[in-house]
């Protein structure tokens, strides 16, 4: 257990404590969201719903919510989804690996607990891709635990309440969020606590447009009370994201159906369905040239890298396409497209590839990236 005044924390004694989760939930039962993940107990529903706001606005996550219980109402149904469906039912949502882990937490919960969610924290924080934070909202919410789940909007509002000069974005600091909110936690009802702070930390405390002023909790904030509100919380900028220069190969036969390759399991992106892509700088790694001479690459030597690895011999077309932009986390890419068309289609490589019309691209699982290319192939001709 850590000493918060050694971070220079003052914690408040027990009356404030008890004054501060009154109020908190006062708030909280006049105002809060009727959301679906609100009106279930049931701890699969809740761990569906907490995964997908970890990257998701709320009005966002309600469709992909409801229908990813349509699709798969149990956690048996999860544990046995076949690959392209779980990840069409994430389509759109990203950081695909979620989900991925979610089938193998599903099939721990079958094996380790007879299909039935576990109810204890620990158990709870073994299964796959379930931290600390998932692990308390779901104990709290489900489970009525009294569990913290500290997130980004937690932390904020914490930082503000007691003026935490600590980086939020540092993870070794998480620990002193987690010490403060287990003292103020109320065990009582921690899950609508919790929720009360995720709600007040998505709006009033919002990240990008706070209205301090309407915080039913404003009485309670040291940053709040010191006119120090716009120093919290502290945050060092993030690394940018690293540009990519990126390839795709547009391919068609003589049908009208364009190449697709599934991207390798285990990388970004993999199980994937794909135009075939190739980052330029490995290009220019295979040509043995120097990253600062990737700019006197031509372009005739990347198709020609083209086919002999996917082992087609296209008819190259001068057509030109806007160039693709998407940004990762912590990759940007940019998408030059070349398009190409083959009379002898058969296919030889040993890479995953099919020849798919666009009417049944749908049946493929498609990222981001991916669906702004096919958006961009597909554009109808300008007049
Ligand atoms: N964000 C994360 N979990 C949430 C929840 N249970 N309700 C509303 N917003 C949330």
């Amino acid at each position: 257990m850590i000493n918060l005044s050694d971070y220079g924390i003052d914690m408040w004694d027990s009356d404030k404590i008890a004054d501060f989760r009154r109020t908190l939930l006062a708030w909280y039962d006049r105002e809060k969201r009727d959301l679906p993940w609100r009106r279930t107990s049931d701890p699969y529903k809740i761990w569906i719903s907490e995964i997908m706001l970890q990257q998701t606005q709320v009005v966002t996550v309600i469709p992909y919510y409801k229908r990813f219980l349509d699709w798969f109402p149990t956690v048996e149904n999860l544990a046995n989804a076949p690959e392209d469906k779980l990840l069409k039912a994430w389509e759109g949502l990203g950081y695909y690996s979620r989900v991925r882990n979610m089938q193998v937490a599903a099939q721990q919960i079958m094996t380790d607990f007879s299909g039935r969610f576990p109810d204890k924290y620990e158990d709870i924080s073994r299964l796959k891709g379930i931290g600390p934070y998932t692990a308390g909202a779901i104990a709290s919410i489900a489970f009525g635990l009294p569990e913290p789940a500290v997130d980004g909007n937690v932390m904020r509002v914490m930082a503000r309440l007691f003026e935490i000069k600590q980086d939020v974005g540092d993870p070794k600091n998480r620990k002193i969020f987690q010490a403060i909110m287990e003292k103020l936690i109320d065990p009582a009802r921690p899950g609508d606590f919790n929720q009360a702070l995720m709600d007040l930390g998505t709006d009033i405390e919002s990240a990008k447009n706070p209205r301090p002023d309407e915080s039913p909790v404003r009485a309670f904030s040291a940053a709040y009370l010191h006119g120090t509100y716009h120093l919290y919380p502290v945050k060092a900028p993030k690394k940018k994201p690293r540009p990519l220069q990126i390839q795709a190969f547009i391919i068609q036969n003589q049908a009208g159906e364009f190449l697709l390759e599934k991207n390798v399991e285990g990388r970004l992106l993999g199980g994937f369905w794909s135009f075939p892509i190739v980052e330029t700088n490995l290009i220019a790694k295979q040509l043995n040239l120097f990253e600062k001479e990737t700019d006197v690459l031509e372009t005739i030597s990347q198709k020609k890298l083209f086919e002999d690895d996917y082992l087609l011999t296209p008819t190259w077309s001068d057509k030109t396409f806007a160039p693709v932009k998407h940004t990762f986390s912590h990759q940007k890419w940019t998408i030059e497209l070349l398009e190409g068309f083959v009379e002898k289609a058969e296919l030889t490589s040993p890479k995953e590839l099919r020849w798919v019309s666009p009417a049944d691209f749908d049946a493929y699982p498609m990222a981001a990236p991916q669906k702004k290319m096919v958006a961009e192939v597909l554009k109808p001709k300008k007049k």
